[in-house]
């Protein structure tokens, strides 16, 4: 393990498979990360359904004690875009989805955020965003003084040479809400993005996801379960042998990032159109 220190993390995301499977990853990994909370926002699929299905995944988890807080329903300037075809009606398709036991806290995802950054050291937390940015970009509008306290943020989003996937340039996260997104860009944190370009090297071809159901467990049945369903989208618009693991590219680079990633410096940007 190459970070001995235990690292206070807040993960924001829309389950989605690849945020459930980054969300069992996390949970993996008791020693290297401490999930202060998991924070819901609408992409995928609707709120709803995104804050249902981080709570499904922490009971899938064994860690119903987590505290999962639902944030913004709707991106900060555009209407809502969401991909069902891709990860189906009910966000997490492919896994066992049911109403959950644990209880959604009743603290905004936003205020959640704000409360735990202003309550912390300077540079002391990570933020995990694996999906549209909205909540965190409202958080640090809200309330700037947050920025201090943000020790990096590691996010999955944006394409660089590789293309878009919702548009010739956009990728998904960064697309649903550019507003924020550009706030994020621009809060002067250190930003380490993981965007297509790295996940579409990350390939959930049929042999390691049937090694993971061959692990026989629930967790394992239900992870390939998602895989399978969410990996069909790519295999038929790229003609790819396995479907890309986006999100779980944040925390395997929190866990082991000189040994999987290369990375480079750029300077990010954001283009807004005018064109939705
Ligand atoms: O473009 C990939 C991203 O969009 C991933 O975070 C996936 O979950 C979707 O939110
Ligand atoms: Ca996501």
């Amino acid at each position: 393990m190459l970070n001995a220190e235990m690292k206070p993390i807040i993960i924001d995301c829309d389950p989605g498979q690849d945020d459930a499977v980054n969300i069992l990853l996390a949970l993996a990994a008791p020693k290297e990360l401490d999930i202060l909370g998991i924070t819901t926002v609408a992409g995928n699929v609707p709120l709803e359904k995104t804050e249902r299905n981080a709570r499904i995944i922490c009971e899938l988890g064994g860690r119903a004690d987590l505290p999962v807080f639902a944030g913004c329903r709707a991106s900060m300037k555009r209407p809502l875009v969401t991909a069902e075809y891709v990860h189906g009606r009910e966000g997490i398709d492919g896994a066992n989805v049911y109403d959950p036991e644990m209880p959604l806290q009743s603290k905004h995802a936003v205020d959640f955020i704000i409360d735990t950054l202003m309550a912390a050291e300077d540079d002391s937390i990570t933020l995990v965003p694996t999906a549209p940015l909205t909540n965190v970009g409202t958080a640090l509008e809200k309330e700037p003084r947050i920025a201090s306290k943000i020790r990096e943020i590691v996010m999955m989003g944006g394409a660089f040479r590789e293309g878009g996937n919702v548009t010739p340039s956009a990728e998904f996260n960064v697309y649903v809400d550019p507003h924020a997104a550009k706030i994020v860009f621009e809060c002067g944190r250190p930003l380490v993005v993981l965007p297509l370009d790295v996940t579409h090297q990350v390939l959930t071809t049929p042999a390691r996801v049937a090694a993971i159901g061959a692990l026989g467990t629930n967790v394992a049945r239900n992870v390939q379960g998602m895989l399978d369903y969410s990996s069909r989208y790519d295999v038929e618009k790229y003609g790819v042998e396995g479907g890309p693991l986006h999100d779980p590219c944040t925390v395997a680079y929190l866990l082991e990032a000189d040994l999987r990633f290369q990375s480079v410096r750029s300077a990010q940007v954001v283009e807004i159109h005018r064109n939705r």
